[in-house]
Parts: structure tokens; C-alpha cells; sequence
């Protein structure tokens, strides 16, 4: 007897919904944040310098600094880096709008680079760019948590005298190569925002620099650009540079600080989770797994499988939605990739980004990247965070059989 499908009226495979993530939070976090009402100490404060602390020697990096999300901590690299107006930034157009958003707003001129098979961007779609067009920087991102090709794209660009900047947003603790990816380019920033590897107390990030002058240069954009920060209360109210507020808070910091504590162990339970899922799918014809790569550690921040609609014969979007009516979170992920997306096609309009008025972008809908295309439209982002059981994992998988064994029947 063949299971119907929910979403044809059938019975779910989990009457109790297996959640996309879960945020992990613990009577640790809750005593610290009453720690900080309690003194009072709401925006600077102890826990901001012993996350980062903490979190340099987690990477093994000089310096850490705690900044108020991804975001920001992205925007503050280019101007740390003088990428600003007119400047051209490669990076993978198959991210979140951030990724492309900060480069934008430093003034610079983001550059899409097609991707690979496994979504993080590619080496050579990055050489025969820089054939054509002058660059300035490279944006890499570790997609869903796995490291790209670090030594390949430390080479490009070293050959050309360029900085190499990590989006780490999806990947504290991933290695390539026995060095964690946050110690590899010239600044990495990673995100905090409650879903990720570890959360903060609200949004949050972290960057990281080996770079002595560089992270001089951060604190100051950090606040104000005000000497304080670098000298002390000598240099209160003294400012050497345009800068902003994007700080941490020290309720933030604690619970980051006591998140950090625990991440080995969070992302254990992934890597011993996706292994677990890789298992049960790995043999389903028309289904790609995540694979890691050796010498590379994985932190599986999400778990994306690609589909063939023709082997399944489901459509991506039909078995997202027969998945969730089944009682599985599943996501299409990023369905649309950046350079289709409207704000790119509109991108010289200052009516949507004021900095058409200084700046020229190239045509974005001109430019074909066949492999983020074809990700975009077969990738499926299924449920992955330290918190799932066996038995959840068994439920998913037995959810994408009984999806497809339905349509072999017919
Ligand atoms: C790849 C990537 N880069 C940057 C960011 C931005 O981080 P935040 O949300 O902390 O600003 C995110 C956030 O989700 C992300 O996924």
C-alpha cells in the first residue's frame, strides 16, 4: 500500500512539525543577560571584550571584534580595506542580499562570479573575470557552512595584489585545510543573527583580522572614529575619521560569550546529524547530497540537497510544499539569484540605490551564470540545527521516499 501524499489528503509524516532550526539557549544565557540588567551595564561592558577574546582564540586569530551584525561587519571591512567608490568586488551571486548590500553601501561595485556544483563560488569563474575587468577585491562566501577553495583564492590573489575578504556568516568552525576559515583572508566577518552557528542576545557579529592596522582602523569605524577606543578616556571626544555606531551591546556579548562556549558541541551535533540524513538519502536516484571535502571541515550550518525534477517528478517548488504539508521545514533557500533579482536590474536608478549617482553598475541582467541559475532553481534547504533526533532524521528522509515512490506509482 502506497502512502499518499499530505498534500493530497494523506496522513503526515510527522503530525508534530520538524522545525528548520532551533535556537539553543540555556539557563547560562538568561542568568548573564540578568547579569548585565542588574549592573546596569546595557551597552559596553565585561562580556563584550571576553567574547572577543574568546572567540580570537575559538578562530585562532589575532584579533576579534564584536560589531552590531554580519551585516555591518561586512561594511566596515571595505572601508577598513579602502574599497569604496568606483572599486570592483567579486563574489558569488548566490548568497544573501548582504553579501552584495555591504559591498553597495561602501561604495564599491559588486562583480558575480558563477558558482560550483556545490554552491560556493568558483576559482575559475573568478581567473577569467579578472582577465577582462580590473579588480580590486574578493568577496568569498563558505556556503551553508562548507570552506571554499581558501588556497586558490589566496593565490589569485596574491598574483594580483588584492584583499581577500570571508563571508563567514554561515561557517564558525568549519577548517580547510587543519586552519578555521575566519583566519584565512585579510578580514572575515561573521554573523550572529539567532539562527546561525551560535546566536548573540539580538543581532550580532564578529570580525576577524590577523592585521594589526587593520583592526586599529575597525575599531575606530566601529565608534565614531573616536580615540577613545584606541587610547582611552584621553581621547574621548576626539575623532580621527569618519566612522559609525555599530557596536555590540554588552547584553549581546553575553550571550554570545556563553554560546561560544558551547559551539563545539553544536556543530558536532550537526556534522553528526547531516552525516546520519546523508546517509538515509544518498542512494535515492535524483537526489544530491551535501558532500564535504577532504583536507575541508563542514559546519553544516544548512543542509541543501539538490533535486532532479525529472528523476523525482516533482517540481522544486511542488516538493517544498508537499515536504512541509508532510511536517517537514523544508525551504527553496535562494531561489533567486542576486543578479535577477529586481534591485539589480534597477541597480542604476537612484530612486532604489543612491549611489547611481556617483557610481556606474554594469547591466546585471546581462550577465548568465548557469550554475547559480540551475542551483537556484534545484536546491532544498531541509531542516538542520544541533536539536534534531534520530528520530526526526528518519522522518525527513522517510518524507522525500515516500514523495517520490508516490510518483513512480503513477
Ligand atoms: C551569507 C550571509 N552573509 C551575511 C549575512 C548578514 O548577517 P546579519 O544577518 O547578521 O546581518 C548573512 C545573514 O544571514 C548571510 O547569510
Amino acid at each position: 500500500m502506497m502512502d499518499k501524499p499530505a498534500i493530497l489528503g494523506g496522513e503526515p509524516v510527522s503530525k508534530k512539525p520538524i522545525r528548520f532550526t532551533e535556537i539553543l539557549l540555556t539557563q547560562e544565557e538568561k542568568e548573564a543577560v540578568m547579569e548585565c540588567l542588574d549592573a546596569r551595564h546595557l551597552t559596553s561592558g565585561e562580556y563584550i571584550e571576553k567574547f572577543e577574546k574568546a572567540f580570537a582564540q575559538f578562530i585562532g586569530v589575532r584579533h576579534a571584534l564584536a560589531i552590531s551584525n554580519g551585516t555591518d561587519a561586512l561594511f566596515l571591512s571595505y572601508l577598513a580595506l579602502n574599497l569604496t567608490f568606483k572599486k570592483k568586488i567579486i563574489t558569488t551571486p548566490l548568497t544573501f542580499i548582504a553579501t552584495a548590500s555591504s559591498i553597495i553601501h561602501a561604495g564599491a561595485i559588486p562583480i558575480f562570479a558563477d558558482v560550483e556544483n556545490d554552491g560556493n563560488i568558483s576559482p575559475e569563474s573568478v581567473r577569467s573575470i579578472m582577465k577582462k575587468e580590473e579588480i580590486s577585491a574578493i568577496t568569498v562566501v563558505h556556503m551553508y557552512g562548507k570552506p571554499v577553495k581558501l588556497e586558490e583564492f589566496k593565490e589569485i590573489c596574491n598574483e594580483a595584489g588584492i584583499p581577500l575578504i570571508e563571508d563567514a556568516a554561515h561557517a564558525h568552525g568549519a577548517e580547510y585545510k587543519g586552519r578555521k576559515i575566519g583566519t584565512w583572508g585579510d578580514i572575515a566577518a561573521f554573523s550572529l543573527y539567532p539562527t546561525k552557528i551560535i546566536a548573540a542576545g539580538g543581532w550580532g557579529g564578529v570580525l576577524t583580522t590577523n592585521n594589526d592596522e587593520l583592526y586599529e582602523e575597525l575599531i575606530l569605524l566601529r565608534a565614531h572614529g573616536e580615540l577613545r577606543h584606541i587610547i582611552g578616556p584621553e581621547g574621548a571626544y576626539v575623532y580621527r575619521r569618519l566612522g559609525y555606531n555599530m557596536r555590540m551591546s554588552n547584553i549581546e556579548a553575553a550571550v554570545a560569550y556563553y554560546q561560544l562556549l558551547k559551539i563545539n558541541d553544536f556543530i558536532e551535533k550537526r556534522r553528526r546529524n547531516a552525516k546520519l540524513l546523508s546517509e538515509k538519502l544518498i542512494d535515492l536516484p535524483g537526489i544530491e547530497v551535501p558532500r564535504e571535502e577532504p583536507n575541508s571541515k563542514h559546519v553544516y550550518y544548512i543542509y541543501a540537497i539538490t533535486i532532479d525534477e525529472k528523476k523525482i517528478k516533482w517540481t522544486r517548488d511542488e516538493f517544498v510544499k508537499a515536504l512541509n504539508k508532510e511536517g517537514i521545514e523544508a525551504k527553496k533557500g535562494y531561489h533567486i539569484p542576486l543578479h535577477q533579482q529586481e534591485f539589480f536590474r534597477k541597480i542604476n536608478d537612484p530612486k532604489v540605490n543612491h549611489f547611481a549617482l556617483v557610481n556606474s553598475y554594469p547591466d546585471y541582467s546581462r550577465m548568465h551564470l548557469p550554475n547559480a541559475e540551475r542551483l537556484s532553481k534545484t536546491t532544498i534547504w531541509l531542516p538542520m540545527h544541533p536539536n534534531l533526533t534520530e528520530e526526526d532524521i528518519e522522518k525527513i528522509a522517510h518524507a522525500i521516499e515516500k514523495l517520490i515512490n508516490w510518483k513512480k506509482r503513477t
